[in-house]
């Protein structure tokens, strides 16, 4: 089959693009290169896939581009990635969230009518959840009350694709994913910001005083899920793709610390505006829908990325983040 993958050149995009192509689908990628973060990364990314996929170097906002691509391509499924990420972000730039994650999702939505493709596979967040006290998080849960700018428009998101899918017939499957990790991740993400701190003996910025709890989520589960939703997407489903596996802030510092040999110079600092204390998938539907289930725990997962880090920032980061 052939499928868009709109931020392809992003972490988890990269990962779906590259398991699509092996796996022999054909692979057209929608991304903007934003500057959120290193552009480098994101173009080193691309390289690993090279000319096994078709790149277009196009604004999901921009409809007339957008529509192109469309034209040009007779797609089978879309697989919807591409977002403005991060919740600290979002308190200083909202409207770059409402661009590309409200208006951007809008124009797939319309141009999968237009266009009569049926299947959507699109990202949600784990931020949905904002301040549920209920653990696990689970898809029935009310997720009406985001904290973040980040979170709404990602429940906008999941609230656009059901009106299509009610109105249209479209096929959805909403996948929350869980604070994803592993090689070739996000720099503003902690992991990322972690290893390259300490390896360079400066101190690290410790949120809420390391007391929060993330379920972590290794990137090649993320795919396998990403990969099966597209498989068998039918109607519309929202589900969870986390670990089931609660780690708090403190312990995950620890495994870095312990993978690199070294003690992290900390800056304890309160709570951030907008971020949770604790996120945490049930995982229930998502096993009896897709047949998933995650596989990778913290360690293994932590020492690949300290591996791949390593040998990328001599190779190919330098001064480039
Ligand atoms: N990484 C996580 O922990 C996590 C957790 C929950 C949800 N998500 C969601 O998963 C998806 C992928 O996240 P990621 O971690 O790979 O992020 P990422 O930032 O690495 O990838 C997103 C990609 O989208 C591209 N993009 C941004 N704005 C665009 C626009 N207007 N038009 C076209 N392309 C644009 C970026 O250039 C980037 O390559 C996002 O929707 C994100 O919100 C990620």
């Amino acid at each position: 089959m052939r499928v868009m993958v709109t931020g392809g050149a992003g972490f988890i995009g990269f990962y779906v693009a590259k398991a699509l192509i092996e796996r022999g689908d054909e692979v057209v990628i929608v991304d903007c290169l934003s500057d959120y973060y290193s552009v480098a990364l994101k173009k080193n990314r691309l390289k690993q896939l090279g000319d096994r996929v078709k790149f277009y170097q196009v604004d999901v906002a921009d409809f007339d581009e957008l529509k192109r691509v469309f034209t040009e391509n007779k797609l089978d499924k879309i697989c919807h990635l591409a977002a403005q990420a991060g919740v600290r972000y979002s308190l200083e730039n909202p409207f770059a969230y409402e661009k590309t994650n409200n208006l951007g999702t809008l124009n797939i939505l319309e141009l999968m009518r237009e266009f009569n493709v049926k299947d959507l596979v699109f990202a949600s967040s784990s931020s949905v959840y904002g301040g549920n006290k209920k653990t696990p998080f689970s898809v029935e849960d009310p997720v009406d009350s985001p904290i973040s700018i980040y979170a709404a428009t990602k429940k906008h998101n999941e609230l656009m694709a059901h009106a299509y899918h009610k109105l249209y017939g479209l096929n959805c499957f909403g996948l929350r994913f869980f604070t994803v990790y592993g090689p070739w991740g996000r720099p503003d993400m902690a992991l990322f910001k972690f290893t390259k701190a300490i390896l360079e003996n400066k101190p690290i910025d410790v949120y809420n005083h390391g007391d929060h709890e993330r379920d972590f989520t290794y990137v090649t589960d993320i795919v396998e899920g990403v990969l099966l939703a597209l498989d068998k997407v039918t109607g519309f489903e929202i589900l969870n793709l986390g670990n089931n596996k609660c780690v708090t802030l403190k312990h995950f510092i620890s495994c870095i610390e312990t993978e690199l040999g070294k003690e992290a110079e900390k800056n304890m600092l309160p709570m951030q505006p907008g971020d949770v204390h604790k996120t945490f998938a049930d995982i229930e539907k998502t096993k009896e829908v897709l047949g998933w289930e995650p596989k990778v725990g913290i360690e293994e997962g932590i020492k690949n990325f300290i591996d791949w880090y390593k040998d990328y920032s001599e190779t190919a980061i330098g001064n480039e983040n």
